[in-house]
Formats: C-alpha cells, sequence, structure tokens
C-alpha cells in the first residue's frame, strides 16, 4: 500500500510527531490508533439550520461504524452547510463558498480518504467540487429523501405541492387555514424534498457518476437500509484508501456522460447542469452546455415524479429506484458501461440486473413517461451564450411561440406588479424577468418560475412562457427558460428587452429570438449603464469573479483542482 498522506503528520518523530498526536489524545485516542490506519475525514454538513440535513450526526456514526470495522480512524469534521430554504438572499451565492471550505479542510488536515454527508440542494455540489479540487479517495453518502408527504389523504410533494396550493389560494380555490394546514403535512419526517427536486436530482447525479454506492439516491432517510448504506460506505472508504482508488478515477467524462442521460431519465432539476459543469471543472473533465443538449435532450424521461409525474422518492425507492434506472439506458445502449464506481465495480456492473418493481413509477425505454425530454439548450440574439430549458415539465403548446414581452427589471417589481390585475397582460404574453443571475441577484437565486399574474389563472391559464437569467427551483415546472447567458447585470442582451417587444421561442429549432433590429439593440446598449456591484465581504468577492450560468456559476480561480499535497508543517 502506498504510504498513507496521514503519515506525514502521526507518523513523525521528534517534536513534530508529539505535536500533531499530542492535541488529538485530548479526545482519548489510544496511540496506536495513529500508527497507520487509514484516516477518514467525514465531511459533515450537518446543521440545524439546514433541516434537510438535520439528522447527519446521527448518520456520521454509521459511517464511523464501517470506518472503525474496516481498521480506519473516522474523524468526523464540519463544513459550512447551506439550508435551502433558510438562507437569504439564495443559498447559491454560498456554494462557492462551501465548496472553499471543503476543500481546504480536506487538504489541510492529516486526511487519507473521505466519505462525503450531502442532501440538501447546495450541500452535495459544494462537496463533490470541493473533494475533487483534492483528489482523495472520496465516497459519498445522501442523507435520503424524507417520507412522502401527505394531506387529505393523497400525496404532498416538496416544493411542487406548494407551487400549486399557491395558485388555488390566489384562485380563491383553497381557504388560508387549509393551506397553512399543508404545512405540517408536506414535511414529516427527517430527509431532503422527496419530490425529484434538486436535492433528489443530485443525490442521483452522485450515484450515477459512480461516486457513491449502488442505491444512494433513493433509500428514505428513516429507512434502516439509509443507515446500512453509510455503514457499507464506511467500510469501502477504507478499502478506497488501500486501493489508492481517487476520486479523479471515478469522475471521468464517461462518468459526466452517465450523469447526464440520467438527468434526462429521471425528469431532474435544472440546476443540476450548473452545478455537474462546476464539478467537471474541478476535476479537470471538458463539459459544455453543448453536452447537455447532444446527450440527453432527445432521451426519454422514464421516472413518473413530481414535478414531472406523479410519484415521489418513497415510491422510487420501492420501484428499484436509479439502479432500475441505469439498467434500461444500458439496455438502450445509452450508458457508458464501462465507467468505473467507487464499489471498484463497473456502472453496468452494479446495474445489470437491477429488477423494477413498478413500471407506473420506473417506466421502460420503449413506453417512457415523455419522450425527447432531456435538457434543451437554447441560443439566438437574446440568448447568445446559452439558455435551457426543462422539456420535461414545459407546455408542448408554448415550445413554438411568439409572444409581447412583458418586462421586470428586478424581481421585487415583478412581486409587485404582477399581483395587479391592471397589468397589460394577456396568455401570449412572455414574462421577462432580469437581474437575477450570478451578478445580478447576486447569487442566482431560484425565481426563474414567475408567478402568473392571478387575473390569468382566474380565466383558466396554467402555463405562459417566462424567461430570466435566473434559476429555478428543482421541484417547479412550466414553460420556464432560464440560467440566459450573458446575465443581464453582466450586459447581456435580456439586459435591452422592453415591454412590447416580440419574442419568438422555437424550441425545435433551439432558437430564442428578440424580434428588434440591430441598430435599436445599439441604442439602447448605448444608454445602458451596470448596477453596482456589492460594496464589501464575500457578496463583492462573489460578484467580481463568480462565471456566468453556461460555465457553472464556479470562481474564475478555483477551477481546475491543487491536489492533497501541503509541504509546510504548521510550525
Ligand atoms: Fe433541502 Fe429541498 S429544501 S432539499
Amino acid at each position: 500500500m502506498k504510504k498513507l498522506r496521514s503519515q506525514e503528520w502521526y507518523g513523525r518523530e521528534g517534536r513534530d510527531g508529539f505535536l500533531y498526536r499530542s492535541w488529538m489524545k485530548n479526545q482519548g485516542w489510544p496511540h496506536d490508533l495513529f500508527e497507520g490506519r487509514p484516516v477518514i475525514g467525514i465531511c459533515n454538513t450537518w446543521s440545524e439550520l439546514t433541516p434537510c440535513n438535520a439528522h447527519f450526526r446521527e448518520l456520521a456514526e454509521w459511517v464511523k461504524r464501517g470506518v472503525w470495522e474496516a481498521g480506519g480512524f473516522p474523524l468526523e469534521f464540519p463544513v459550512m452547510s447551506l439550508g435551502e430554504t433558510q438562507l437569504r438572499p439564495t443559498a447559491m451565492l454560498f456554494r462557492n463558498l462551501a465548496s472553499m471550505d471543503v476543500e481546504e479542510s480536506i487538504r489541510g488536515n492529516p486526511i487519507d480518504g473521505v466519505v462525503l454527508l450531502m442532501g440538501c440542494d447546495k450541500t452535495t455540489p459544494s462537496l463533490l467540487m470541493g473533494a475533487a479540487s483534492c483528489g482523495l479517495p472520496t465516497i459519498g453518502v445522501s442523507g435520503g429523501p424524507m417520507l412522502s408527504g401527505k394531506f387529505r389523504g393523497g400525496d404532498l410533494g416538496s416544493g411542487t405541492g406548494l407551487w400549486q396550493m399557491t395558485d388555488q389560494l390566489r384562485k380563491g380555490e383553497m381557504k388560508p387555514e387549509e393551506y397553512y394546514q399543508a404545512e405540517s403535512c408536506m414535511h414529516r419526517s427527517k430527509g431532503h424534498c422527496m419530490t425529484m427536486g434538486t436535492a433528489s436530482t443530485m443525490a442521483n447525479m452522485v450515484e450515477a457518476l459512480g461516486m457513491s454506492l449502488p442505491g444512494n439516491a433513493a433509500i428514505p432517510a428513516v429507512d434502516a437500509r439509509r443507515n446500512t448504506l453509510a455503514q457499507m460506505s464506511g467500510r469501502r472508504i477504507v478499502e478506497m484508501v488501500r486501493q489508492d482508488l481517487g476520486i479523479s478515477k471515478i469522475l471521468t467524462r464517461a462518468a459526466f456522460e452517465n450523469a447526464i442521460r440520467a438527468l434526462a431519465a429521471v425528469g431532474g432539476s435544472t440546476n443540476a447542469v450548473i452545478h455537474l459543469i462546476a464539478i467537471a471543472g474541478r476535476i479537470g473533465v471538458p463539459l459544455s452546455l453543448e453536452d447537455f443538449d447532444r446527450i440527453g435532450a432527445s432521451l426519454p424521461c422514464l421516472v413518473n415524479l413530481q414535478p414531472a409525474g406523479q410519484h415521489l422518492m418513497e415510491d422510487y425507492f420501492y420501484a428499484g429506484g436509479l439502479p432500475a434506472v441505469l439498467r434500461q439506458l444500458g439496455e438502450a445502449g445509452v450508458l457508458n458501461r464501462d465507467a468505473l464506481t467507487v464499489n471498484g465495480h463497473s456502472t453496468w456492473e452494479n446495474v445489470r440486473e437491477a429488477p423494477c418493481w413498478n413500471r407506473d413509477v420506473i417506466h421502460s425505454i420503449e413506453q417512457p413517461l415523455k419522450a425527447n425530454s432531456g435538457i434543451t439548450v437554447l441560443r439566438g440574439n437574446l440568448a447568445p451564450d446559452g439558455a435551457i430549458i426543462k422539456l420535461a415539465a414545459a407546455s408542448p403548446h408554448l415550445l413554438q411561440h411568439r409572444g409581447r414581452a412583458v418586462v421586470f427589471e428586478s424581481i421585487e417589481e415583478c412581486h409587485a406588479r404582477i399581483e395587479d390585475d391592471s397589468l397589460d397582460v394577456d396568455e401570449n404574453c412572455v414574462l421577462v424577468l432580469k437581474n437575477c443571475g450570478p451578478i445580478g441577484y447576486p447569487g442566482m437565486a431560484e425565481v426563474g418560475n414567475i408567478l402568473l399574474p392571478p387575473k390569468l389563472l382566474r380565466k383558466g391559464v396554467t402555463d405562459m412562457i417566462r424567461i430570466s437569467d435566473a434559476r429555478m427551483s428543482g421541484t417547479a415546472y412550466g414553460t420556464v427558460i432560464l440560467h440566459v447567458c450573458p446575465e443581464a447585470a453582466a450586459g447581456g442582451p435580456l439586459a435591452l428587452v422592453q415591454s412590447g417587444d416580440m419574442i419568438e421561442l422555437d424550441v425545435a429549432h433551439r432558437e430564442l429570438r428578440l424580434e428588434v433590429d440591430e441598430n435599436s439593440l445599439a441604442a439602447r446598449r448605448a444608454k445602458w449603464t451596470p448596477p453596482p456591484l456589492p460594496k464589501r465581504g464575500w457578496a463583492r468577492l462573489y460578484a467580481e469573479h463568480v462565471m456566468q450560468a453556461d460555465k457553472g456559476a464556479d470562481f474564475d480561480f478555483l477551477v481546475g483542482n491543487s491536489g492533497a499535497v501541503v509541504a509546510r508543517d504548521s510550525h
């Protein structure tokens, strides 16, 4: 076995060895633990302010069991945790900050391998990005989804149910007291959102990338098998260290292609596009928006989960989870079968006999839930560097459409005007929201699924085209064009759109066009001034260094990796 990295700390003689070991012994560790056991860092995003990860201290104990059993030495450490529903102005503003915390915490400490405990939306990409920039053997353990929400005898999905009930409330079809009753019914167990929102999508991405043991994505947080998976992951990471199976051997181009295909097949969140590009950037795998269109757009959606479908993550687990989906893709010849996974087996070896127990939840590739429903990339004079649309969640009748723009310069203006029945808007209009991108918000908030005007809801309108430089919650739905690049605050053409302009969407030809001639656009540009940057602190650093969504919204100076070597001692 290669010399353990941790022995550069604990295997030292004299003053250095004394210093590195002695302070650790204040926790009661006996001396022999420092004599050549693989040290496994358990990177924990536990926080009571991240409710989806609030059970992670217990989960970490199961990982530790496995590490001890395999002869390792587990050491748990906290990193910045990002609670999607609590953090203002948006958890995404802090994804890169958390990734830096993870990267430096791993690299600076005497760790040989790392287990990533992740759940709520941004906790998964931030940990993978940080770990990818270090390169140590790494295994992911997701916290698992909540049990299905239940309300009035039926399912109530995280987020998706909220968007639906909010429209019912605004239409006067639901009473406020009923709306508030639903709060306790939607989220009734530990775990993350149980729709195919961003957390569930990213848990599927972890598994599709080969970064977790098979079955990781779907096991409910409260199911005993979640603990078993954590324990087995603890055992496995010790073996990975002994085999020198670093993260770069797992996160290959083939793995990312599998993730893109899985994203289409599960009807996953648009947020995965940004996160996968950012993770790939850290590990040095080229990945572009075009890859999502070319590899994933023509694939069918197989998984009948909200928001694209009907069921919830608990049903997905009982039906067979991601292994059943990947088997379908493998049998159809659209899976890189040889991609290596953390258990040492190929993706195909892991899934080739995976059963499906419910074809209403996981459809076959011959009879998919929806055809051609992967993430689709649009371009044109309104989005020269691209924009995306999730076809699985869009209305087919709007995919070829020409309409009059109704423009909101900010989210505040949108909130103030959209509820006003005097707003000059009809169902054929295109709602345009500006200044909600990475720089503009800042942090690219999930506000792209603009609420429909109540006067149109009352008319029975259920969807309209919405365009913005924002993101959208993975639990949301509609014909929503997101991540317009460059964003308005960076001077993209989106900044120049005015109410009354005509906009044409042509998904079949991948086009998003603003029908304003070049001279008029040039005149508008001459009058445009960029919004002021935040004055100080993290938001300032963020605005100065964040790249656009098509580059994963990572920082320009964080792309790539620095390995795990730290040559200097601390004393
Ligand atoms: Fe944490 Fe949805 S809010 S996963």
